[in-house]
């Protein structure tokens, strides 16, 4: 039996304001209900989490943040540590996003630093990867999204990948854009993805992983990326932020 249970979750990024934030969050609960089939989590920006979260708690949404810090306390202005967001609600907090990758510069290191800290501090990390346009052109998707996978769970075991950590492969050039990969181009980088899990620990910890994928999903592409062996679940940022457009991928079968 695989432990893959389809995972639908919204990155809200630098949008909303607390009304609207808060009232998407509801929705998002109202819609999930009792429901058993799938899992489902809302990023907020850090400022609304305690709120989102609060009214979250008792539901089957999970509340998380989309960034943390790689230092547990201290002098480190501006940062949010791991114990803040569990202290706060959150469950699940995003690691290695593009965005903080590439406007921010984060490395895959510090990346990897993220996710043990995370996991030190109970969260359970999504961790991204993810090739730019420039680099699928020269051929170099499998190198790049490899060596971030590889370096993002240094110091990661088996036991804490396969029930606490989720993956998500979010082609740079599909963010945002309106330009999805392809099911076709999905599968084989998950495909890729798995066979690097398999290497770095074993096949059961592979199969055992979910990877989702992000980049431009919408209601009407859902089904088909969700239909490609191997993807576990999507990662959605633009069309998470309205009920209208998030709870339809919500019906992904
Ligand atoms: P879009 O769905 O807006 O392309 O964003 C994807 C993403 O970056 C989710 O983390």
């Amino acid at each position: 039996m695989s432990a893959r249970k389809p995972f639908v979750a919204g990155n809200w990024k630098m949008n909303l304001e607390r009304k609207t934030a808060l009232g998407l969050a509801l929705a998002v609960r109202d819609a999930v209900g009792r429901r058993e089939d799938v899992d489902v989590a809302v990023f907020p920006p850090f400022v609304y989490l305690d709120e989102v979260a609060r009214a979250l708690a008792g539901s089957r949404v999970r509340c998380g943040a989309q960034n943390c810090s790689d230092e547990p306390s201290g002098a480190f202005t501006g940062e949010i540590a791991p114990a803040m967001l569990v202290d706060v609600g959150a469950t699940h907090v995003i690691v290695g996003h593009s965005e903080r990758r590439h406007l921010y510069g984060e490395g895959s290191e510090l990346v990897g630093r993220k996710v043990q800290l995370a996991l030190e501090h109970g969260l359970s990390p999504i961790l991204c990867v993810g090739e730019t346009l420039e680099e699928r052109d020269a051929r170099r998707t499998e190198s790049v999204v490899g060596e971030q996978l590889a370096r993002g769970l240094a110091g990661v075991d088996g036991r804490a990948l396969q029930t606490r950590v989720t993956l998500a492969y979010e082609p740079v050039w599909a963010i945002g854009t309106g330009r999805t990969a392809t099911p076709a181009q999905a599968g084989e980088v998950h495909a890729y993805l798995r066979g690097v899990l398999a290497g770095l620990y074993n096949e059961p910890a592979a199969e055992n992983t979910r990877i989702l994928y992000g980049g431009s999903v919408k209601p009407d592409n859902v089904r088909a990326l969700m239909a490609v062996r191997g993807v576990d679940g999507v990662l959605v940022g633009g069309a998470s932020l309205k009920p209208e457009t998030f709870l339809p991928l919500l019906e992904f079968r």
